[in-house]
């Protein structure tokens, strides 16, 4: 028997996604079933990623299934990994813009600039130590995690006028004002 904890998804606004995150350890109490319910989280709520302050911990970790892309993608075939600790060594490339949304940010989605190629190295969940190249899909789904470890949203990737174009939006999701099909914590709850 297999009974997963579904997280609710912490919205834009809530403080705990602009948090610096915290390295973890071996010690970290059931790490494996977290990073099982965080995948969980993730598939039910549609996501191709999720990092833990999304769920409210505020920990250096986040997971990414890009099996839903991998039509369009074929990279993303696979793709199915837990990054722990991960550490962003390189970043080259032309930065390309690419259509983005975010789990926090329900209903919104903007073309966000980032560097096609990065550099990795983080630990799985079976602590092996990983050193990796990522192009294209895969750089930009694990630029976009990994930022939120270091408490940047997308938004904040975006230009200052369209930035201010979408401060309504951001104002409302803030409200609960948005439609999501998964359970949310808003910024004024704990
Ligand atoms: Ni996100």
């Amino acid at each position: 028997m297999n009974l997963n904890m579904i997280y609710p998804i912490y919205v834009y606004g809530h403080p705990v996604l602009r948090k610096v995150t915290q390295e973890i350890n071996k010690d970290y109490p059931d790490l494996d079933r977290f990073i099982e319910d965080m995948f969980e989280t993730m598939y039910k709520s549609d996501g191709l990623g999720l990092a833990a302050p999304q769920v409210g911990k505020s920990v250096r970790l986040f997971v990414i299934d890009g099996e839903p892309l991998a039509e369009d993608h074929p990279e993303m075939k696979d793709f199915r990994q837990a990054f722990i600790n991960p550490q962003v060594v390189e970043r080259q490339g032309a930065r390309v813009p690419m259509n983005e949304g975010c789990l926090s940010l329900p209903g919104l989605h903007e073309e966000v600039d980032r560097e096609s190629e990065i550099r990795i190295q983080y630990y799985d969940r079976q602590w092996n130590f990983h050193d990796e190249v990522y192009t294209g899909y895969k750089a930009r789904v694990v630029l976009h995690e990994y930022d939120h470890l270091d408490g940047i949203l997308f938004p904040d990737r975006l230009s200052p006028l369209r930035r201010r174009l979408i401060r309504g939006k951001l104002n409302d999701i803030s409200k609960g004002k948005f439609e999501a099909t998964y359970r949310t914590v808003l910024p004024n709850s704990r």
